[in-house]
């Protein structure tokens, strides 16, 4: 299939970035008939990340296998704030890591820092290893060796967030495919965010840093809980169109913990 072809039945299945896909899926194949496999695939709805083994994320290439959660655009301010906050930190944790594409555009930022992930998948730990991150497996930071405690400068992560009721507006490519694990943070979204504030406690060096993606009318709620667990609210990441994007937390110490 010729890419003009191939261009138009993507746009003619209402496929926004038909031209870009056309071209992405034109490059990874290897045949006349594995592209069509591909192009069937895509149809279908698999995210194009999964049939062509890679993606763009931060202006670098991150490979992608299948079943691993696919990096977002709308992660990227997140990852900029904390490539400056990673100047002045050796140790950065990429906490719920997936491909590892956070840790990894942090590591190469900083490649004298130490940067690590973290994951319970196993698909994820085998994709985020191929993208060079240094990842360990596990419930959120219990994966982490103990020989980090109060020692890391900055933890980032992007939590499953979506509250359980909230999960049927995904778009159907998301709910059909990705796992609802990479998702779902409880009845109000909050529960790894809290988890992983509570665990940095005592993985955090005093004025640490914690950045966390979370989604719309979460921060409230989130900065109050960190609050009471020895945390100074930094406020809030909003996007170009004033969209919360995520949270950024100082850790004072242990000893100022609240209640
Ligand atoms: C929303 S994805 C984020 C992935 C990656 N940080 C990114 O932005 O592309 C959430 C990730 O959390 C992982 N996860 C879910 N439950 C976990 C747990 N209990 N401990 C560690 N990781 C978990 C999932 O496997 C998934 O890779």
């Amino acid at each position: 299939m010729q890419f003009k072809d191939l261009a138009d039945l993507l746009a003619g299945q209402g496929f926004v970035a038909a031209e870009d896909e056309a071209q992405e899926l034109i490059a990874a194949c290897a045949s006349p008939s594995d592209l069509a496999s591909m192009v069937s695939r895509r149809l279908a709805g698999e995210p194009l990340a999964w049939i062509t083994g890679k993606v763009r994320f931060c202006d670098i290439e991150i490979r992608i296998l299948p079943q691993v959660y696919v990096p977002r655009w709308q992660t990227e301010g997140l990852v900029r704030r904390a490539i400056e906050i990673a100047a002045s930190v050796n140790l950065v944790a990429d906490i719920c890591t997936g491909s590892g594409a956070i840790a990894r555009v942090l590591s190469l930022a900083y490649p004298n820092s130490h940067v690590v992930g973290c994951d319970s998948d196993a698909n994820a730990i085998e994709c985020a290893g191929l993208n060079g991150v240094e990842v360990y497996q596990g419930h959120l930071m219990e994966a982490l060796p103990g020989s980090f405690h109060g020692r890391i400068g900055l933890v980032v992560s992007v939590p499953p967030y979506v509250p359980a009721d909230h999960l049927r507006f995904l778009p159907s490519g998301t709910a059909d495919y990705e796992s609802v694990g990479a998702y779902c943070g409880g009845e109000d979204g909050l529960d790894f965010a809290k988890e992983i504030i509570s665990q940095s406690t005592r993985f955090l060096i005093p004025g640490g840093k914690v950045l966390m993606e979370l989604g719309h009318g979460q921060a409230d709620a989130l900065a109050e809980f960190a609050m009471s667990e020895g945390f100074r609210c930094e406020g809030e990441l909003l996007d170009d169109e004033g969209d919360l994007r995520g949270i950024e937390l100082t850790f004072r110490s242990s000893a100022t913990k609240s209640g």
